[in-house]
């Protein structure tokens, strides 16, 4: 099985960003991790910030069947991009939405998702841990 890890705006900071809000821990680092939790998984990941690359990447691979779900954290674009959204339900891929942070529990604007409705699911609030959680989503047996 295969899994696509997408990080949106700002995120390729991890590690040095706010580390009271999002951690210490690198992108890069966390991947070795979850690579070696889930050894029989194919990650592959990508980063951007820019909504249209975002887009094309969710168009590229939103239709062949190469991965089992997509796993997006889509920074800030998760509160302003309806084209991400329009993105999301398009495809036949299932996305599960993630945050590091429990955006419930930040300023307002945080609190509303544009692309929550069109996610299989949304897990938020369990630092990088957001993602292991979301592999295990994708993952589990039907
Ligand atoms: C975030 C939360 C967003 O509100 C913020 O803009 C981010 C990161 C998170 O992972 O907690 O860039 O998606």
């Amino acid at each position: 099985m295969d899994i696509l890890i997408i990080n949106g705006p700002n995120l390729n900071l991890l590690g040095v960003r706010e580390p009271a809000v999002y951690g210490n821990t690198s992108f890069d680092d966390f991947m070795k991790r979850l690579r070696s939790l889930y050894p029989h998984i194919g990650f592959d990941f990508f980063q951007s910030n820019h909504e249209g690359a975002i887009i094309d990447r969710l168009h590229a691979d939103g239709f062949n069947g190469r991965y089992a779900g997509i796993i997006l954290n889509a920074g800030a674009y998760t509160h302003t991009s309806l084209a991400i959204a329009d993105a999301i339900a398009a495809i036949e891929t299932p996305v599960v939405e993630v945050h590091i942070s429990n955006v419930a529990a930040r300023e307002e604007i945080r609190h509303r998702s544009l692309i929550a409705s069109v996610c299989r699911g949304s897990i938020a609030g369990f630092g990088l841990d957001s993602y292991r959680l979301a592999v295990e989503a994708i993952a589990r047996p039907e």
